[in-house]
């Protein structure tokens, strides 16, 4: 079928949150934010608040990337207007991986959201996740977000073996909990490497290509018929390493996508997804308009998928919402 007989779909990264006010309110309903990750009914409602209201083409699950290291018994827990922190580790000895089935037990409510989602999904596709293993060791080695990173950085040379351990766990773990995503019935696997960005050459290679190329290989073997998407944040030239050793249907993009990312795409058959700036979302006005017609313009002899370069932020206004879906769906290609 011709590509632009078909509309482009439209969903955004992180659409069930703190922009929302019918979240904010559910959100009340709990003191935690694991508690809320780990109750099916709410988090459910939460999932599919953006779908109501918005009647986006994609429900994601709403739970974290920081429920591995939970299910490996480090403590995790997310602080108000800092994000979360968990008592750092530096070895794989310090998790508690003698048995996958305990691990994954204790992520048996995501599990049970899953299997609500998906008698109620309809005609929408329903997404799994889970962090890639390099963003999820950050939090792990750091106990906290970071804008510099120097610390992994310094770690994964002077300790790489025990980073690679940890990499090991985290592949492991994160093939078995998206197995049984898709078991319960998620029709896409997402891998967000958020910090992906971070490392360069043989660094990048050992701790982004091949972890996600090991998932991938693993899940398509198992789930053939399942769609993947990877998120390699930042990574910049690195990119066409990656999509080169990395099995994808779909890449999702940051603002850096080269004609020659596009022809690669192309000739792969690799949806893109993006790549609004989500500042942009924020601001609004003429600019937004313009972006979102350059984006369906770049994009328009490719796969796509339309969603933001990152999550969505806490102050977007949910007009500019509205007016993106509204151009997005009414646009002609001509
Ligand atoms: O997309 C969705 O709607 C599904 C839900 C989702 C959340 N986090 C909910 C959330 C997804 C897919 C994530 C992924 C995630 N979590 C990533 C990868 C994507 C990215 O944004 O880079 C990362 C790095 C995290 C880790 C994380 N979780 C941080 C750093 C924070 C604090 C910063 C922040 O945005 O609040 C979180 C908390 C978090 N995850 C919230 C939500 C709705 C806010 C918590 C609250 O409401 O109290």
């Amino acid at each position: 079928m011709d590509k632009k007989t078909l509309k482009t779909p439209i969903w955004f990264m992180r659409q069930a949150g703190r922009y929302l006010p019918e979240y904010k309110k559910l959100r009340r309903q709990k003191k935690t934010f694991l508690e809320l990750c780990f109750d099916p009914k709410l988090a459910t409602e939460i999932s599919l608040q953006p779908i109501k209201r918005f009647d986006l083409d994609f429900i994601i699950l709403f739970s974290d990337i920081l429920v591995i290291p939970y299910a490996l018994g480090q403590d995790v827990t997310f602080k108000e207007n800092i994000g979360p922190i968990l008592p750092p580790i530096s070895s794989s000895n310090e998790l508690n991986y003698k048995d996958s089935k305990t691990c994954l037990k204790k992520l048996e409510p995501i599990f049970e959201t899953i299997i609500r989602l998906n008698k109620r999904k309809k005609d929408k596709k329903l997404i799994g996740f889970c962090g890639a293993p390099f963003t999820v060791l950050t939090y792990m080695i750091q106990g906290k977000s970071s804008t510099t990173h120097n610390f992994i950085k310094k770690e994964i040379k002077l300790r790489r073996k025990e980073m690679l351990q940890i990499v090991e766990v985290l592949v492991d773990i994160s093939v078995k909990y998206l197995s049984e995503q898709i078991k319960r019935g998620v029709d896409y696997v997402m891998i967000f490497d958020s910090w992906s960005g971070v490392l360069k050459e043989n660094d990048y290679e050992l701790f982004i290509t091949l972890p996600n190329k090991a998932i991938s290989d693993e899940i398509s073997r198992l789930f053939p018929k399942v769609k993947k998407i990877f998120f390699p944040k930042g990574s910049n030239r690195e990119i066409f390493n990656f999509i080169n050793k990395v099995n994808c249907d779909v890449l999702s993009v940051d603002s850096y996508v080269p004609q020659k990312l596009l022809e690669v795409a192309k000739e792969k058959n690799i949806t893109l997804q993006g790549n609004l700036d989500p500042k942009l979302l924020v601001s609004g006005g003429k600019k937004l308009d313009s972006e979102i017609y350059k984006i369906m313009t770049k994009f328009k002899n490719n796969k796509h998928i339309f969603n933001l370069s990152h999550g969505i932020l806490p102050n977007t206004p949910i007009e500019n919402v509205e007016k993106v879906i509204k151009i997005v769906r009414e646009y002609e290609a001509n």
